[in-house]
């Protein structure tokens, strides 16, 4: 009998839980550990040593590079930063109507009719329209931010970083160092996470053989819920409803009580600490003394939160800390609003959408899994004026 079509047995895993789909030598997440790998490199040692960039690279080609490739690379994803006008178009007239998040989609979406190669199905294709990609998340994603507060459209510089580029493009004046650094350590430890719901529904999509374009938006639309991407967003916004770091204890009481989710904790596969909330837990706390009175006040309540949550349900239910925690008051110490927190988490994250779609094709499979039919069979069919 083939697996899974004894229909007296399915044996269901829900929400796919502990299911192995395929192999991959991208990222290893271990949820007993919290270790999180990218290509055999700890996230702590690419968070110390590393560039957004240069784990671009690493990911979609499965190596660091030399200098000289790493020049290269980098020369070709600052030369693809230009938004094409008619992308503008859909900026302009969507932002302010629709979500960040939706206003991303479809500029995203509609990319492939700039693109003269872009149904041309080749790795070595695939690979420049994966660079192409991973530079315009970045100018789109500002852009829209831009229109968000109303002003002028900046062109991308390309003497600038990743990062500091799309502060550049943003905020419309350089961003520090400092600045810039954060922004760049935040992209890495986003960059990849393994088979989560979007790079899945990435997948999915992918397998069926619709171009990178396509695959690509079924994640960023995959990404937008608050028990995914959305949950950095989700979580700032709960800590405003807080208010006071003395309203946290509170709070979460409250919230617990009448069995609501607490956003920045808890994850399908960490049952212990989230590696990446320790980095960034760091990170805040080296700003805290440059920072302003409203991140010094979210960091408070984020702390808060962290020790009540860890005392309540840590230990005893294997919900800690995740990486959306303490995301939030890191992307407002640089200036970043909460409804660009979710659209900055796929400009992280399309790197690894790319390096699985790439590693995916050198051995499609269709991804086809079953549902268990639980209704009823052979109704007999009423026509509609004899129907009560
Ligand atoms: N606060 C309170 N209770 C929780 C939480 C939480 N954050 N997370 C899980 N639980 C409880 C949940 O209520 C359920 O309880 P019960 O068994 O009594 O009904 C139990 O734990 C299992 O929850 P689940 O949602 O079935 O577990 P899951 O493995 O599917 O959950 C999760 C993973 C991330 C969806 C969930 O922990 C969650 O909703 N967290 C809040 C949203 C969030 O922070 N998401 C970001 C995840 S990390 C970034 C990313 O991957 O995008």
């Amino acid at each position: 009998m083939i697996v899974g079509m004894d229909k007296s047995d399915p044996g269901i895993a829900q929400g796919l839980q502990g299911v192995y789909f395929t192999e991959s030598k991208i990222s290893d997440v271990d949820g007993v550990n919290g270790k999180l790998y990218y290509r055999g490199y700890s996230i702590e040692s690419l968070a110390k040593n590393s560039t957004f960039e240069e784990v671009c690279y690493l990911l979609v080609e499965g190596k660091l590079p030399s200098r000289r490739e790493f020049l290269g690379f980098d020369r070709q994803l600052r030369s693809e930063r230009q938004i094409p006008k008619p992308i503008l178009g859909i900026i302009d007239e969507m932002t302010g109507r629709a979500h960040p998040m939706d206003v991303l989609r479809t500029a995203i979406s509609a990319l492939p009719a700039y693109d003269k190669d872009a149904y041309v199905e080749t790795r070595e294709e695939n690979l420049r329209k994966s660079i192409s990609l991973i530079s315009k998340f970045g100018s789109i994603t500002a852009a829209i931010g831009r229109r968000m507060s109303a002003k002028k459209y900046v062109r991308p510089d390309q003497s600038l970083s990743h990062a500091a580029n799309f502060l550049y493009m943003l905020n419309g004046k350089k961003p520090t160092e400092k600045q810039a650094k954060v922004l760049d350590l935040m992209l890495i430890l986003h960059a990849e996470h393994s088979s989560n719901a979007s790079t899945f529904s990435t997948l999915v999509t992918g397998s069926t053989l619709a171009d990178l374009y396509a695959a690509i938006t079924a994640g960023v639309a995959t990404l937008k819920g608050p028990l995914h991407g959305g949950a950095d967003e989700a979580a700032l916004k709960m800590m405003r409803e807080i208010g006071e770091p003395e309203n946290t204890e509170r709070y979460i009481e409250d919230a617990l009580g009448k069995r609501e989710k607490i956003m920045g904790f808890g994850h399908r596969v960490y049952k212990t600490y989230d590696p990446r909330a320790r980095i960034i837990r760091s990170t805040l706390e080296e700003l805290q003394k440059s920072s302003s009175p409203e991140v010094r006040k979210l960091t408070e309540i984020a702390l808060r939160e962290e020790k009540m949550m860890i005392e309540k349900l840590g230990k005893s239910r294997g919900i800690w800390p995740n990486v959306d925690l303490f995301s939030g008051p890191v992307y407002t110490s640089i200036g970043i609003a909460p409804d660009l927190f979710t659209p900055l988490f796929a400009v992280s994250r399309i790197p690894g959408w790319c390096a699985h779609m790439l590693e995916y094709w050198e051995h499609d499979r269709l991804l086809r899994p079953l549902e268990s039919y639980t209704g009823p069979l052979d109704i007999r069919y009423v026509p509609i004026g004899k129907r009560s």
